[in-house]
């Protein structure tokens, strides 16, 4: 059965949801959750579900040889980036080639790069007045938001929304597809 490994900055919505997917599925197994701030509630969602988790600095990750003896210590075949706010240093992305996936709350090319995470993405797209927005499952390379984009699904943005309003359907999307895709990335490797 693959491993996968989330890294996450923030809440975990996504971590816990494609964790209990692959629960059902069996098809892989979260092994590994890891945060770089130990008040990520991330870490709470870990504990409740049993997971193993393990919080590393900034400066941990920058300098990624721990974290890569980590991962390939509990033979981890795939990383996915779910909330995760740091940019992935190359020697990580050299060490796991092709099998770091990253969710992007948009549809990129619009709305990405430093800066462009949670809540703030959610204010552009309601700023420039967008008529939908939605989820980019990409791969990662060296640069904020710019792998090959594996999928894409919309949402419309109507006139009255709110950006949080914005965020909720996102959120769905999110749910709804990021565990199927990482699956079908899976199947592939
Ligand atoms: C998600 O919207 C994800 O796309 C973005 O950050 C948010 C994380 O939410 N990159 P959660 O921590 O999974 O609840």
């Amino acid at each position: 059965m693959k491993r996968i490994a989330i890294l996450a900055s923030g809440s975990g919505s996504n971590a816990e949801n494609i964790a209990n997917y692959f629960r059902e599925t069996r098809t892989a197994e979260v092994s590994l959750i890891i945060a770089n701030n130990p008040n990520a509630y991330v870490l709470e969602r870990a504990k409740r579900l049993g997971i193993e988790s393990a919080v590393v600095s900034k400066s941990g990750f920058m300098e990624a040889d721990g974290v890569i003896a980590m991962l390939k210590e509990r033979g981890i075949d795939f990383v996915v980036l779910a909330g995760f706010l740091l940019l992935v240093p190359r020697k990580l992305i050299q060490a796991y080639p092709g099998r770091i996936v990253n969710i992007h709350p948009a549809l990129l090319p619009k709305h990405g790069g430093k800066g462009m995470y949670g809540d703030n993405v959610h204010k552009a797209v309601v700023a420039c007045g967008d008529t939908e927005s939605g989820i980019t499952i990409h791969l990662i390379d060296e640069h904020y938001d710019e792998g090959t984009t594996f999928f894409q699904a919309k949402c419309p943005v109507l006139p009255t929304d709110t950006y949080e309003d914005v965020a909720a359907k996102v959120h769905s999307l999110e749910y709804e597809h990021f565990p199927h895709v990482i699956e079908e990335i899976l199947s592939t490797l």
